[in-house]
Parts: C-alpha cells; sequence; structure tokens
C-alpha cells in the first residue's frame, strides 16, 4: 500500500532516500545531510512529503507555505520519484497531498516551476491542474557565478 505523509524526524530511511533521489533532479546540489534536512522539518514554512510503500521510500516533495502581504503563499520543489518508481502515481499523490495541505493551511495559490526539458514532469503539472502563467521566472545569483 502506497502512503503519504510529512516526514518528523530524520530517520536513517530518511536520510538514504534523500541522498539516493536528490542526484536524480540535480546533479550540482549535493543531497542535504542529517542537519539541513532538520532544519526542513523544524521549519514553521516548510513540509518534506515523502511517499513510501512496503518496499521503501518512493519519492518525496517539499511544500513551502508562506504569508506575504497579498495574502497565504504555496511553492511546491524538489519533486522526485525514483526512477523505479515512475509512471505510477507516485508524484501525483505527492503533489496531491501537498496541494491538500496548502490550502488547509489557508494558501490561496500554490505555484511551482518546470524546465519545458522536463517533459515527464510538465504532463504531470498540467494533468494534475496547474496551468502555466504567463510570467517570467528571473533568478538572481552570487556574482561569482553569473555567466555561467
Ligand atoms: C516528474 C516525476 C516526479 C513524475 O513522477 P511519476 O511518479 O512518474 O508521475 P506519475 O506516475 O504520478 O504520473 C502522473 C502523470 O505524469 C505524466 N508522466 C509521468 N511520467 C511520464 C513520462 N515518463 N513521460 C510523459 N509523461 C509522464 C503522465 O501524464 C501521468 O499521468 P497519466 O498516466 O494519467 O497520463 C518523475 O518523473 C521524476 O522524479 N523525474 C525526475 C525529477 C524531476 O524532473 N522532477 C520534477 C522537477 S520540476
Amino acid at each position: 500500500m502506497v502512503d503519504t505523509y510529512i516526514a518528523t524526524d530524520v530517520s536513517d530511511e530518511l536520510v538514504e532516500a534523500i541522498r539516493r533521489l536528490v542526484p536524480q533532479l540535480s546533479r550540482s546540489n549535493p543531497p542535504p545531510d542529517r542537519d539541513a534536512l532538520q532544519e526542513i522539518i523544524d521549519s514553521d514554512c516548510s513540509a518534506l512529503f515523502m511517499c513510501r510503500d512496503d518496499t521503501g521510500i518512493l519519492g518525496t516533495l517539499t511544500l513551502i507555505v508562506f504569508r506575504i502581504p497579498t495574502g497565504v503563499r504555496a511553492w511546491i520543489e524538489d519533486v522526485i520519484v525514483d526512477e523505479a518508481a515512475r509512471g505510477k502515481g507516485v508524484g501525483r499523490l505527492l503533489n496531491e497531498a501537498a496541494i491538500e495541505h496548502a490550502f488547509s493551511h489557508g494558501a490561496i495559490t500554490v505555484d511551482l516551476t518546470s524546465r519545458p526539458s522536463r517533459e515527464a514532469a510538465n504532463r504531470l503539472y498540467r494533468r494534475i491542474g496547474f496551468v502555466e502563467r504567463d510570467t517570467n521566472v528571473y533568478r538572481f545569483s552570487p556574482p561569482e557565478q553569473q555567466g555561467s
């Protein structure tokens, strides 16, 4: 049976799973260590969603819920399903759990971004009901990284 939950402690299983999953999303950002995972779990703004079955952890997603002058907003980040578990609805389950949590905590919108080259992700988000916004996404990097 597949179960989606919010991580509440930094177990060895969680550390191993995040170490296995993060490189499947990003090769440039090393997986968080125990302290960094604890920080995510302890934060009032973030919720580390995990999905597992009886074989182990299958995927993860991080939801951030925050208040700004225009209301409570939410962002979904770092959606990753293990290669071996893809195409079985795990990504959808994680997103649906996060959206429900965001709305039940007062969020009026849930946002995310995904590079166009991430075909599976873009298809997943559209199927769930995310609608592409007409906006530009900007990023400011430290000067030493600019232009690289
Ligand atoms: C994107 C990702 C999270 C999808 O997870 P998943 O568990 O395989 O997705 P699901 O099984 O819930 O699929 C839901 C929908 O996504 C789409 N989808 C999933 N895998 C797909 C693939 N390989 N190709 C095209 N569409 C795909 C389908 O539309 C599917 O719905 P449908 O079966 O009703 O058509 C997973 O592929 C992944 O971790 N990729 C690497 C990391 C990544 O790109 N993360 C997103 C960062 S923005």
